[in-house]
């Protein structure tokens, strides 16, 4: 069998592997050429699939930037951005593009996929007219099927193999062809009515991380008004067996799923005439929580005698979570810009980060980062930090995610 997925990303990659692993041959389209000829020599850029993984299955991985020989594949799965505009509507530019490719060499028999998180209704609506174009008709030519993408970058205890597929067909026979095509790879694949199911599931999986994210978000800057301890009510109410599911407080939510999707249902439901309040509360909790964090940075440099202008702040983890080295729409991006309004330098330590170009900085060694601070807070904890040791090494640690909590009682050590 020989399929080909169109976007080598995180979401790409990983499924590519996954097929190879499986004894198919995976056509592996990207139209950034540096992406195709990392991946012919070997070379993996996304952290949780190791180079060596890509020599092993050499074989079975065909990586290219021309999208001819998706013409021999049985099937078709698009993995492709679907980020905002500046006006922070969907872009479905590069959705439209690698629908276009894939209508360039379409043939009779063939199933297309798309895995891209988007609004309900796109698969069906834009991109089902798009691969018409050459003539052959969804549902009836070609087969056409929306199965959403839950991977979870970093995470070990599931993997694309163990994470049920959701699968939602134009027809019944797209949704059956989509199972087949999963049920090589996942070991539960899940059928629904319609790709529009499929979209709205995904969506709902986000949002409702948006909306818990956001919920303990305000609760933390309640919790802090009343001088409780946020870590301690969500622990207790951790302990509920059922009814309760934790979320954790902390600097704001990023990645390029959770702060992006809810745009793309609220868009759809502004077509609607449909006002999603939780949505658009939600978004605006979440987005004002860098700045609610660089006020309790200020307010424990005042408890230490320190002026936040003019001070050495030192950032611990700059990318939107710990164990990898994304940055997209990282809430620690918006601390250090916060930050520098008003006055701070700022140095960063990241074992996962090495630049962030677009502030002009580097990370600096551990070492380095805490001799030269008056305060250090901890934004994203990678597995690599040795904990009790900042704790020691720091002069003032302002702990945003509740990380140092099971450590000794310490006088410098602020949580949020
Ligand atoms: N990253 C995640 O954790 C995650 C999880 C679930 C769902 N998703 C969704 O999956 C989709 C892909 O996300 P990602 O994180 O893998 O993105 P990514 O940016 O890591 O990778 C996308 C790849 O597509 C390539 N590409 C762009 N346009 C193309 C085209 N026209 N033809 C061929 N290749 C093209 C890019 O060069 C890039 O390599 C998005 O819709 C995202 O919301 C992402």
């Amino acid at each position: 069998m020989r399929i080909a997925v169109v976007g080598m990303g995180y979401v790409g990659l990983p499924l590519a592997v996954a097929f190879a692993d499986a004894g198919v041959d995976v056509v592996c389209l990207d139209s950034d050429p540096e992406r195709a000829a990392a991946l012919a020599a070997g070379e993996s850029y996304i952290e949780d699939i190791p180079s060596a993984e890509l020599s092993r299955l050499r074989e079975r991985l065909h990586p290219t930037t021309e999208a001819a020989g998706l013409g021999e594949c049985e099937a078709i799965v698009i993995c492709v951005p679907t980020p905002l505009t500046s006006e922070r509507e969907p872009d479905l530019s590069y959705l439209l593009a690698a629908g276009e490719s894939v209508a360039g060499v379409l043939r009779a028999g063939q199933l297309v996929v798309l895995e891209s998180t988007t609004y309900p209704g796109t698969t069906r609506e834009e991109l089902a007219p798009l691969l018409e174009r050459g003539g052959l008709r969804a549902g009836e030519e070609f087969n056409l099927a929306f199965s959403p993408e839950r991977i979870d970058p970093g995470r070990t205890d599931f993997d694309v193999r163990t994470t049920p597929k959701l699968v939602g067909g134009l027809t019944a026979a797209c949704a059956e062809r989509a199972q087949e095509l999963y049920g090589l790879i996942c070991d539960e694949v899940v059928p629904l009515s319609s790709p529009e199911a499929a979209e709205m599931s995904k969506l709902l999986e986000n949002v409702f991380r948006s909306v818990n994210i956001a919920f303990v978000n305000e609760l933390s800057q309640l919790c802090d008004r009343l001088g409780i301890d946020v870590w301690e009510v969500v622990d207790a109410a951790a302990t509920k067996p059922f009814g309760f599911m934790r979320f954790n407080p902390g600097p704001g939510m990023g990645g390029h799923c959770l702060p992006v999707d809810p745009f793309y249902l609220a868009f759809k439901a502004r077509e609607v005439e449909f006002q999603p309040e939780f949505i658009e509360l939600a978004g605006k909790v979440n987005q004002a929580q860098p700045a609610y964090c660089v006020d309790r940075i200020e307010r424990a440099l005042g408890e230490a005698g320190v002026a936040l202008a003019g001070a050495r702040v030192a950032i611990l983890g700059v990318s939107y979570k710990g164990g990898v080295g994304d940055t997209r729409e990282s809430p620690a991006l918006r601390i250090i810009e916060l930050l520098r309004e008003r006055g701070a330098e700022v140095a960063y330590h990241d074992p996962h980060v090495p630049e962030l170009p677009d502030q002009g900085l580097s990370s600096v060694d551990l070492e380095g980062a805490l001799a030269g601070a008056e305060i250090v807070v901890l934004v994203t904890v990678h597995p690599e930090f040795d904990l009790p040791a900042l704790v020691a090494g720091a002069p003032l640690l302002l702990d945003l995610r509740g990380a140092t909590r099971g450590l000794p009682a310490a006088a410098n050590v602020v949580r949020l």
